[in-house]
């Protein structure tokens, strides 16, 4: 449909009122119709249900490819199987892409990643985050190298944006070869159950390479990837869900590295007392208790959003809100392997305290730790470099950091867990704290196993006067190591006062190129 000069205002508008309703269709309505059966949403449903109502402004809505490969000049879809544009979330602004599967698969072509970048230079230069609704069988295989540019060139993006606009993203079907480094690059990846997977190589390429016979969900399904690799962060049941997930992320993070988490009024005096704090921690070091009872009560009501809660749930990370104000949280969980720190739980843990770092979100740090895993597994899988990590991201952070110990905060896992040491601007401790090199019993076996060995009378003395000395929070409150031992059920009300306090600090790293992290 081509216009001449001599059309009419009347049908140049006709012309262009029938394009856009060409590309609206992307792929036809048979393919939309087949999305809907398998139960997903289209890529324009999808952005219709995240954005505010009539917020979304579209780019590159007649763009198509280039190819002429394998017949391919002969078919054009206006829009080239992504919709880009900006639009507001709750008011926010946000830049989105969102691959329609209904055109080539939601194959990446050349024009089809210029769409993207184009979307991603926007976000980064005007400071907003970038939504990423993946969708796609990856490089389209007729335009090759090409497609591979496309890739390398949204991945390069991805990492000029990181740290400094969020990135999110999430998977609602196939994510498979190189497509899976963008997502992996973002800050959040939301996948849905037994509609998405992602992996480098499918299960035919492991099959002939390796011998490996495995399912697509079992090789890289929401499940996995939120339970086994910690490449996802969240596995949720529908693509509505997914929907609100991203919204409720957004909801805490700041538009940049330039601003603060917007406050979110609520009707959670900071001033309230959580007198059920003092009866939750029993004083039997060995006995368990589940920290996220201690966090719900504590924080704005109904504010906690957990990340990754079944990957290394000895370590509970997650986002939450003290009068209004977004915060990171991070906790040992002694419901779990008692909270120990092993391999996973320190990559979890220092990721979510870069991510928050990197975006002026104060950190909020629970201790109750028994210290790091020992044994040749955690050893060999390298817990030395991946406690490190964690070491690492609480050192370098110059965000406010509250750290309250509950009970345990034995050996090295003392030193990481956001100690004074370590920067950590408020220290305070329950009356429950055991601050010390290690537990009792541990101690008096190193110090007497030789000397006293088969006196049980003598032994056991020597573990009650350890206690005694060690097992309490007054050795590191007489060094100034905790400002103050407090009352639990006080506790809101201290690290709300905390963060008001530390409104405005400023902190800062010596000039570099960067750190180098033990990766
Ligand atoms: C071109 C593709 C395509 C692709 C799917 N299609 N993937 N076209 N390039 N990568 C087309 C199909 O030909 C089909 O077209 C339509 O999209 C729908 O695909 P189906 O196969 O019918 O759908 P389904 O049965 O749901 O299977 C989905 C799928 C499968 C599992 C994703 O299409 C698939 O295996 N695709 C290839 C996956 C892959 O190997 N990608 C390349 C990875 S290499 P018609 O016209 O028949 O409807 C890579 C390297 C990137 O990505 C490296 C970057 C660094």
């Amino acid at each position: 449909m081509h216009s001449t000069w001599r059309d009419t205002m009347e049908n140049k508008i006709d012309q262009l009122l029938a394009l856009r309703q060409q590309a609206l269709q992307g792929g036809g309505l048979e393919r939309q119709k087949k999305r809907h059966s398998s139960g997903r949403y289209t890529a324009r449903e999808r952005i219709d249900l995240l954005l505010d109502e009539n917020s979304f402004e579209e780019f590159d809505m007649f763009k198509t490819h280039r190819c002429t490969h394998f017949d391919m000049g002969k078919n054009k879809w206006p829009g080239d199987g992504v919709i880009t544009g900006y639009g507001t979330i709750n008011g926010r602004l946000v830049y989105i892409f969102s691959q329609d599967f209904t055109v080539i698969g939601g194959s990446l072509s050349e024009t089809h990643a210029e769409k993207i970048c184009k979307i991603m230079d926007m976000a980064l230069k005007n400071g907003a985050p970038i939504i990423g609704l993946n969708d796609s069988g990856g490089a389209r295989i007729q335009e090759g190298i090409e497609s591979l540019a496309g890739y390398a060139e949204i991945f390069q993006r991805n990492v000029m944006c990181s740290g400094v606009i969020p990135q999110l993203s999430a998977i609602f079907g196939p994510c498979a070869g190189g497509a899976v480094y963008s997502p992996a690059l973002t800050d959040f990846t939301v996948m849905v159950r037994d509609h998405s997977y992602m992996f480098l190589t499918g299960p035919k390429v492991v099959k002939s390479v390796t011998g490996e016979q495995v399912d697509v969900e079992q090789l890289g399904g929401a499940e996995i990837h939120t339970t086994r690799s910690g490449v996802a962060h969240l596995a949720v049941e529908n693509e509505f869900t997914a929907l609100d997930t991203l919204k409720q992320l957004i909801s805490y993070l700041p538009q940049n590295n330039m601003a603060s988490a917007p406050l979110v009024e609520n009707d959670d005096p900071p001033t309230r007392t959580v007198p059920e704090l003092s009866q939750l921690v029993p004083v039997d070091a060995n006995q368990p208790y589940d920290m996220k009872t201690v966090i719900a009560p504590l924080v704005d009501d109904g504010s906690f959003f957990e990340i990754q809660p079944d990957f290394a749930p000895n370590l509970i990370i997650g986002f939450a809100r003290f009068n209004g104000q977004s915060v990171g949280l991070v906790a040992n969980q002694p419901a779990h392997m008692a909270g120990v720190l092993d391999n996973d739980a320190s990559i979890k843990g220092a990721r979510f305290v870069r991510c928050c770092d990197a975006f002026n979100i104060p950190l909020i740090t629970l201790v109750d730790v028994p210290g790091f895993m020992p044994g040749t597994v955690q050893e060999y899988g390298g817990i030395i470099r991946n406690g490190a990590k964690l070491l690492y991201a609480y050192a370098e952070a110059t965000v406010p950091k509250i750290t309250i110990t509950t009970r345990k905060a034995y050996g090295g896992a003392y030193c990481v867990m956001s100690s004074k040491h370590l920067r950590g601007d408020i220290n305070y401790a329950w009356p429950s704290a055991e601050i010390a090199v290690m537990g009792a019993k541990g101690a008096v076996e190193l110090i007497y196993g030789r000397s006293l060995e088969g006196q049980t009378d003598a032994l056991s003395q020597r573990e009650a006067e350890y206690s005694e000395a060690f097992a309490n929070p007054y050795a590191a409150a007489e060094r100034g190591y905790v400002d103050d031992v407090i009352l639990p059920e006080r506790t809101r009300l201290r690290i709300c006062k905390a963060l008001a306090m530390l409104a405005d600090k400023r902190d800062s790293n010596p000039p570099r190129k960067h750190g180098n992290i033990p990766l």
